[in-house]
């Protein structure tokens, strides 16, 4: 469901370590770590991204919202190289063509992706999706039963922290919480320690408490890493800070602060259209 919120900003006051959308590094001339040059991806001749060009700097926190088939997935399809665009171009790191690598190889460039539904091994502990995880980089069955090295260990114990769940680490992850399930995911892809993430709509179907620790969570990866949040939930897309990019029909409709994009007459206009 598409809910834009209208309540003035006293009624969703953004943290105090939120940094304020123009602190962002946008458009200061920072050297772009993603760039969607006029992207247009088609299915059945229903174009679902159309000539979409983004730009999103190294260390960026963006949050890209927009009504339901706005093309937000499909933009994440293309960057993951799920989807090939019909035309257009997309850059990683300056020269990189993500359209000419498969899905395999942009995940090695370091570019992680959580789905919206929770993928993790349900019958392991925390620990063990975390030890699978690391393992099935090497890519050979063999690996998986070898010995975590030391670095490993830390890898995981320190990224345990980072989600929160440490003190859970030996707990089944059938058990968890929903959202308990999505930082475990996050965790997961924190292991390779990729420079872009790619958010897709990771507050859904979590409670207040668990969309705010959310928020709090991906606060505190910004700036060490390029962050791309793909959301619906209004209040926690300004509790973030970040700049935001509105898509409509495939392409841009608006960018900028949360302030700016809540109060644009034609982003008002899609969203009470429907
Ligand atoms: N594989 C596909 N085959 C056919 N149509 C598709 C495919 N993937 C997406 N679409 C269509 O493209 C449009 C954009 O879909 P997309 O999933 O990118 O939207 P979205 O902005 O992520 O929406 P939501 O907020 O509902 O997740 C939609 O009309 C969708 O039905
Ligand atoms: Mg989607």
């Amino acid at each position: 469901m598409v809910k834009m919120d209208t309540r003035p900003p006293t009624l969703a006051p953004e943290p105090a370590n939120a940094p304020a959308a123009d602190a962002q590094p946008a458009g200061r001339g920072a050297a772009p770590l993603l760039y969607l040059d006029n992207v247009s991806v088609s299915f059945d001749g229903f174009k679902a991204l159309n000539e979409l060009s983004l730009v999103i700097e190294k260390g960026e926190l963006r949050t890209v919202i927009g009504p339901n088939g706005a093309g937000k997935t499909t933009m994440m399809d293309v960057v993951t190289g799920r989807t090939r665009p019909d035309t257009g171009e997309v850059f990683f790191d300056g020269t990189i063509d993500l359209t000419r690598l498969d899905e395999a190889a942009i995940a090695n460039l370091g570019i992680g992706r959580k789905f919206q539904k929770p993928t993790v091994f349900e019958n392991l502990t925390i620990f063990e999706n975390f030890e699978l995880a690391l393992k099935s980089d090497r890519g050979t069955w063999r690996t998986l039963f070898a010995m975590l090295s030391g670095d490993q260990r830390a890898r995981i114990a320190e990224t345990l922290s980072t989600i929160g769940l440490a003190d859970r680490q030996y707990q089944i992850a059938g058990t968890l919480s929903h959202g308990q399930k999505q930082w475990l995911e996050i965790g997961m892809l924190l292991l390779h320690d990729p420079q872009l993430l790619l958010l897709d709509e990771p507050v859904a179907g979590m409670t207040d408490h668990e969309t705010e620790q959310t928020a709090a969570l991906i606060l505190s990866l910004s700036g060490r890493r390029t962050i791309v949040v793909v959301e619906h939930d209004m209040q926690f897309v300004r509790s973030l800070g970040a700049r935001v990019t509105v898509l409509h029909e495939g392409s841009v409709l608006a960018e900028g602060s949360i302030d700016h994009v809540q109060n644009h007459p034609r982003v008002i206009e899609v969203y009470l259209g429907r």
